[in-house]
């Protein structure tokens, strides 16, 4: 699970670029937005969602961890605090952006709808990777 989370964080981070980028060039460009490209998007923070979840609750450094002395500690409050807080709420607004895009007529105002809520979901996605421990990395 771990190792799924570990690579599946990298699909995440690419579809969602990928996303931000083509929805940029349709935006500029005065093109249909494309949903299909979005929902690459969506479905990679969905995934990613579940398997955090279930870690959270299987791993020791998930919600066993919830305690005053780990709140000192900034290591282990990023990871039963921080880094799932601001993962979903940095998924919430990706699903928000690609909901409401889904009911625009207007294509341009799809187009940037997508690119706000998928660039603030973004930021703060990388805002609380724990990258010192991060298997790609290390
Ligand atoms: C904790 C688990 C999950 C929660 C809470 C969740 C929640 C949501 C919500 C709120 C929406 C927006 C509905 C809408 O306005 O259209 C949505 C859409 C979607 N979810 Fe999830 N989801 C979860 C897991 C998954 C998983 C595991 C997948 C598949 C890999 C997935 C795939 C999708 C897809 C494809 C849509 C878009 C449907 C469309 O085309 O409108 N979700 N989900
Ligand atoms: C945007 C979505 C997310 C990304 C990009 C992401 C990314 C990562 C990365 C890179 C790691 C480090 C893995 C390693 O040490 O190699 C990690 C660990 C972890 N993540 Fe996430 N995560 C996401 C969402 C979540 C969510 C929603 C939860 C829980 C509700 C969660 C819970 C955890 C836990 C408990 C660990 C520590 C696992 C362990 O080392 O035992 N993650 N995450």
């Amino acid at each position: 699970m771990k190792h799924l989370h570990s690579t599946l964080a990298i699909v995440l981070l690419a579809a969602l670029v990928i996303a931000i980028v083509i929805t940029l060039i349709n935006y500029a460009g005065n093109k249909p937005y494309n949903r299909k490209i979005a929902l690459l998007g969506l479905i990679s923070a969905h995934l990613q969602l579940v398997i955090g979840l279930v870690l959270y609750f299987t791993s020791p450094l998930g919600i066993q961890s919830f305690s005053g002395e780990n709140m000192k500690n900034s290591l282990s409050r990023l990871y039963f605090l921080e880094h799932p807080l601001m993962m979903i709420i940095g998924i919430i607004l990706i699903t928000v952006g690609f909901s409401k895009a889904k009911r625009i007529v207007d294509q341009k105002k799809a187009n940037q709808t997508v690119l706000i809520f998928y660039i603030l979901g973004l930021i703060l996605i990388l805002s609380r990777i724990p990258y010192s421990t991060w298997s790609i990395f290390n």
